[in-house]
């Protein structure tokens, strides 16, 4: 098990590992940020037990008592924005002010699960016999565990490990290999803000290594995972074995509705911060753009001069908008939508080319914008999770939602117009869990935040998110 001592450590670069490690490296640089330990089953299986015995104290913790820690947890994070957010562009490559952004963001989680602590509330339901009375009582469900994703490496970890705390659950993080660093910061944050030694406990390693321990162990009641709906799949067939419960954010292919009656400035702006934020790396990004072919041309020449002033380059660099795709593969993946799309009779507008700024490595992609995609291109039906932003034109409202739905994925859409019926009637169709109707920046820690269809199931963030670590309790006490 990872000691708050040992995750200063290793997250200043002052650990002196002896067994097996993990290599971490900036993307942009290939520079090596630092190394972790590298888990074998038996590791992790010492966490779990230790997990197990930690939970069985911090469910006897009152909700107040819990929600002074997680208050503080989330203070010291702002305290330390600056150095977590170093740590995380350096790991994950975004750009310094995103990855503020992030930090603080990661932090509106733990506060906010702070407040939900201290209202757990069970219920008292009248009962159809004179000598009943029917309890409602809400109990944690016990030791849970998170795999997270390198795309918010700091915030996907406390949007799960917030509600599991505020709940009296302990919970065992296995973070991205290609980001652990974040996570194992935050594991020495929360010991300083008085967690008690085991309730979070980060595990790295090889993920079949972690995580065939972590879900086969019959103690461990709630897995939560934010990843690809491939591996998504994979632990809903392993959670089968002991029956634990799932709460999954997989994949999106966010449509990105621009009506003609929309307030183009807004949907432009809107357009740029919802594809362009972490080089298009997030579940919720805008994939398809449908304008309403009346507008497409000046909403496409618009798009094209703000993408235009977009700065490429290390995301420590000062006006850094866009840092370094993770890693080669990712490069390979989007260089691959393009040129299918331009195959299939795509243009390009502005970008389309894989860049090495200021020397650095080559996983710099330019932002890009493709005009005239069609539901037959891998763009058009793939998540790209890059900085690509393909424009599809259509004619009537019906024909844009039905595009929109044409999706096995249902985790966000946006749509702009400035007509109020349509604004609830395009709203109340749309088959997605996340709908930013004149926003392109929906997420916050007050709201619920999960997918239909195959991007997910459950809910993260809101009151909402306390449902997925807790039991519900019916007594039936006879007087
Ligand atoms: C994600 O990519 O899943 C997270 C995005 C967000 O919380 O806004």
């Amino acid at each position: 098990m990872i000691t708050a001592t040992q995750a200063a450590a290793i997250t200043t670069g002052t650990w002196d590992p002896n067994g097996p490690t993990l290599a971490v490296y900036d993307p942009a640089t290939d520079e090596l940020v630092g190394v972790v330990p590298q888990m074998s089953a038996t590791e992790v299986l010492q966490s779990i037990e230790a997990s197990i015995v930690a939970q069985q104290q911090w469910r006897e913790t009152t909700g107040l008592e819990r929600s002074k820690v997680l208050q503080r947890f989330g203070e010291l994070m702002r305290d330390q924005e600056d150095r977590l957010a170093k740590l995380l562009t350096h790991e994950q490559g975004k750009p310094l002010s995103e990855a503020l952004g992030e930090i603080r963001y990661a932090a509106s989680f733990l506060e906010w699960s702070a407040g939900e602590a201290r209202r757990i509330y069970g219920e008292t339901i009248p009962a159809p016999r004179a000598n009943q009375r029917i309890l409602v009582l809400k109990q944690p469900i016990g030791v849970t565990a998170a795999i997270t994703p390198w795309n918010f490496p700091s915030a996907m970890i406390t949007r799960k490990l917030g509600p599991a705390l505020a709940a009296g659950c302990s919970m065992i993080v296995k973070p991205a290999e290609l980001t652990p660093l974040s996570a194992i910061a935050l594991l020495e944050l929360a010991e300083m803000a008085g967690l008690p030694s085991g309730v979070f406990t980060v595990v790295t390693g090889v993920p079949e290594t972690v995580g065939n321990a972590i879900m086969t162990h019959p103690a461990v009641r709630m897995m939560s995972f934010t990843g690809s709906t491939a591996v998504g799949k994979m632990l809903i067939e392993k959670a089968a074995h002991h029956v634990m419960r799932l709460g999954l954010e997989l994949g999106g292919h966010a449509p990105f509705i621009v009506f003609d009656d929309a307030d183009l400035d807004q949907a432009v702006k809107a357009a740029v911060a919802c594809k362009f934020r972490n080089a298009g790396q997030t579940c919720i990004c805008a994939n398809r753009f449908l304008v309403q072919r009346s507008i497409v041309e000046q909403f496409t020449e618009r798009l094209a001069g703000e993408v235009d002033r977009l700065r490429v380059g290390h995301g420590l660099a000062e006006g850094t908008h866009i840092g370094p795709l993770i890693n080669d593969r990712a490069v390979e993946k989007v260089t691959l939508h393009i040129e299918d799309a331009l195959n299939h009779g795509a243009e390009l507008v502005t970008g389309g080319t894989v860049l090495s700024p200021d020397n650095l490595t080559s996983r710099f992609m330019a932002p890009t914008i493709l005009s005239g995609v069609t539901p037959n291109m891998r763009i058009f039906r793939e998540e790209t999770f890059g900085p690509v932003a393909p424009i599809t034109a259509f004619d009537h409202e019906t024909e844009a939602i039905s595009l929109a739905n044409a999706s096995d994925y249902g985790l966000a859409a946006y749509f702009f117009t400035q007509n109020a019926s349509r604004l609830m009637r395009v709203a109340e169709q749309l088959e997605y869990g996340i709908i930013g109707a004149n926003d392109g920046a929906p997420s916050t820690a007050e709201a619920p935040f999960g997918g239909m269809k195959q991007s997910g199931l459950g809910r993260e963030g809101g009151h909402h998110a306390m449902d997925e670590y807790l039991e519900v309790k019916y007594v039936s006490w006879r007087i």
